[in-house]
């Protein structure tokens, strides 16, 4: 497998911005692309992805699946063919290492306990504070014999021989649903989660395109997804589709920022991942969203932001699974709109690759942003046309979301702002620098 290159790193300074405008093709979806690697690796034949997006978290996975006995192979920009070995994995000769990815880590465990083989699961430091009992301990019910660290990497998993199981997960998350259908794919009889309230759904649209037999009703919010096991997939073409994740950062920019107007072309359109551009609107902003051509299974649309006048709004909590990864870049627009922006059902905000929730806090009251937490929510007392005056430092906690949250927050303040690190921007969305500049912002080594 090629090597990553890695983008900038150290503090920056985003300039206060005149005005964005362009057009640009959104980055590849970060959880597809994370997908195609296992999927494809697991399958029979040959995967050719196109359009991957390859951030450090996407590249890691595609190691630890060649770690595992798949071809992982780049043909070009973005393309990629993988020769997957027809659910029999090798057990790793090293430990495998996740880098900053909890998603690429909590999926690839499911993977390997369905498989039969062991392996050793290491990450980085953010990675190795986070959670991962929420895997563990369902697949642990299945029969997989893991040790973590109290509950952290570094974690050891023996070769297990798994049985199907029955399981509502107590959070809402899609990699530990994901985890158990991977899982259950390897395991002997039916395994099912349901979900209280649905998380994104990739895995279950993905593994019916790699050919899987598996079940998914829906009722209202909630979610039942069966599969028996063993079996194996099928190879499939993965094009993937834009994130709409990455693609919120130039969006909310064009919001906020005077005189601007960008258009971010081939965005997935997922109601399980577009909950920031419905809140969005309520808050007035001036969002245009056209169809686009359907890619991997999944709609996508052209979205044009312009600068808007953004009004503070109560976001209902039940939205969260939807945007849970925009919070940080929401809690910017909300810093810009007139009026106040609760947040409420952000339990998961400080289980991310940091704690999220009062990272995002911090970051605006560096730049003299009014903003309250609680437990699990957010308050942010917008400035509206007063506009925000910036001058903070972003820290960052190795968190690229924090990271890119806080350079939009500069463009768009009257004295601009800095992030202590943006090395790690590299792990989810590598060509942001080359976009924004494309925009029109200025982004500078300080
Ligand atoms: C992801 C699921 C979400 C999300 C992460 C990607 C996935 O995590 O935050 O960025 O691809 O399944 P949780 O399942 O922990 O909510």
């Amino acid at each position: 497998m090629s090597e990553t290159s890695s983008g900038p790193r150290g503090p920056m300074l985003a300039r206060p911005a005149q005005g964005l405008s362009g057009r640009l093709a959104a980055p590849g979806d970060k959880s597809v692309s994370h997908r195609s690697f296992i999927f494809g690796a697991l399958a029979r034949g040959e995967t050719r992805i196109t359009g991957l997006l390859e951030s450090e978290d996407v590249l890691n996975t595609g190691k630890a699946m060649a770690a595992l006995g798949a071809g992982v192979e780049r043909t070009g920009p973005g393309e990629w063919r993988v020769t997957g070995c027809a659910g029999a994995l090798t057990t790793p000769s090293a430990p495998l290492d996740f880098g900053n990815a909890g998603t690429g880590v909590r999926l690839v465990m499911g993977v390997v306990a369905g498989a039969g083989v062991g392996a050793d699961f290491v990450g980085d430091a953010s990675l190795s504070s986070r959670p991962m009992r929420r895997v563990t301990d369902p697949l642990g019910e299945m029969g997989a014999r893991f040790t973590t660290s109290d509950g952290r990497l570094p974690a050891h998993l023996e070769p297990s021989r798994l049985t199907g199981l029955s399981y509502t997960p107590p959070i809402a998350s899609a990699q530990v649903k994901s985890a158990i259908l991977l899982a259950g794919l390897g395991a002997e009889g039916e395994t099912c989660v349901h979900e209280p309230q649905i998380t994104r759904d990739h895995t279950e649209t993905m593994l019916k395109s790699f050919g899987a037999d598996i079940d998914v009703t829906r009722d209202g919010p909630a979610c039942t997804i069966r599969l028996a096991g063993p079996q194996t997939l099928t190879a499939c073409p993965v094009d993937v589709p834009g994130d709409p994740s990455s693609s919120a950062f130039a969006l909310v920019a064009a919001l906020i920022i005077p005189d601007s107007d960008v258009t971010l072309t081939g965005v997935m359109d997922n109601p399980a991942r577009t909950g920031l551009f419905t809140t969005l609107q309520e808050m007035g902003a001036d969002l245009t969203l056209q169809p686009g051509p359907d890619m991997a299974g999944e709609k996508t649309m052209t979205i044009t932001a312009r600068t808007s006048t953004l009004k503070g709004i109560e976001v209902p909590a039940e939205r969260a699974p939807a945007m849970i990864d925009e919070y940080p870049i929401l809690a910017v627009a909300a810093a810009f709109a007139e009026g106040t922006t609760f947040m409420p059902g952000l339990e998961e905000l400080r289980a991310k690759e940091s704690d999220r929730l009062a990272g995002t806090a911090a970051l605006l009251a560096a730049s003299g942003v009014s903003v309250e937490t609680g437990e699990d929510s957010l308050t942010v007392h917008g400035a509206g046309l007063r506009g925000i005056e910036g001058g903070g430092r972003t820290a960052t906690h190795h968190d690229h979301r924090l990271a890119m949250s806080g350079l939009v927050l500069g463009l768009a303040s009257r004295a601009g702002a800095s992030v202590d690190d943006v090395a790690m921007i590299a792990t989810s969305y590598p060509d942001f620098f080359d976009h924004m500049a494309a925009l029109g912002a200025v982004l500078e080594p300080v």
